[in-house]
């Protein structure tokens, strides 16, 4: 990642705790701008400007950190409501559809966005796109005892590629926190309607949960570079 793309993260992230007040139950997303999110709440709550606030994690890696910054958390179980979640995204259409995943954590980061009542994403410019899918691979998490049979059904349904994430520094094949596998899909010319997709595919025996947000993101913050200097901008949608 480039230094301009990192402070885009950390300019937004930032924005996106200024939206924090004191008592909140707040979910805390996975990736890069998320654990940016992560520090810059950490700091506001040492720093004693901002109170009780209660995180909800949507991930191992959001657990170890906010852990170790001394943010209180609970699990989904535990709580009674999400007033805010905030997390990153891989993609973003002007609909506010997404494309998330690309860390794996798109199970619990659903289910936490589900639960909350607002839902705010975090992004640098270079995550918006006209259409999903163009580019960015589609993450579906898999049983892995049926890993090929839902291969085969996501080809058979068109999709262009269905390929097993492989893990880099570990032999094989990435293991999610729920110890599921990943398939990246790709599907000619992006995916046209994403909502029907996104419930086709977790319509397939042995699928979790896949990496299309459809209907639940409120808000988009945009992390941009203007005149040199990383700014942050409210993404007006359409449709
Ligand atoms: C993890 C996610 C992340 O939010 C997404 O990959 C964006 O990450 P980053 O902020 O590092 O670009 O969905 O499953």
């Amino acid at each position: 990642m480039s230094d301009l793309q990192d402070r885009m993260k950390q300019a937004v992230a930032r924005a996106a705790v200024d939206l924090i007040s004191d008592g909140m139950v707040v979910g805390l997303g996975s990736g890069s701008t998320a654990a940016h999110m992560i520090r810059f709440l950490a700091e506001r709550l040492a720093s004693g400007s901002l109170r009780d606030v209660l995180g909800v994690t949507t991930s191992f890696q959001g657990e170890v950190l906010a852990s170790e910054l001394g943010i209180p958390l609970k699990g989904l179980n535990a709580v009674d409501r999400i007033d805010l979640a905030i997390d990153g995204a891989d993609e973003v259409d002007p609909a506010f559809q997404l494309i998330k995943g690309g860390g794996a954590c798109h199970v619990q980061e659903k289910l936490v966005a589900a639960r909350a009542d607002r839902f705010v994403i975090v992004v640098d410019a270079s995550k918006l796109v006209t259409r999903l899918n163009l580019s960015f691979p589609l993450p579906v998490e898999v049983l892995s005892g049926a890993w090929r049979q839902v291969q085969a059904t996501l080809m058979g349904m068109g999709c262009s590629s269905a390929d097993l994430r492989m893990a880099t520094r570990k032999a094989g094949p990435v293991v999610t926190d729920q110890g599921n596998l990943v398939l990246d899909v790709m599907v000619e010319g992006g995916i046209g309607d994403p909502a029907a997709l996104e419930a086709r595919i977790n319509n397939i025996p042995g699928v979790l949960e896949n990496g299309l947000f459809t209907g639940l993101a409120d808000r988009v913050l945009v992390g941009d570079i203007v005149e040199g200097e990383p700014a942050v901008r409210e993404m007006a949608r359409q449709v």
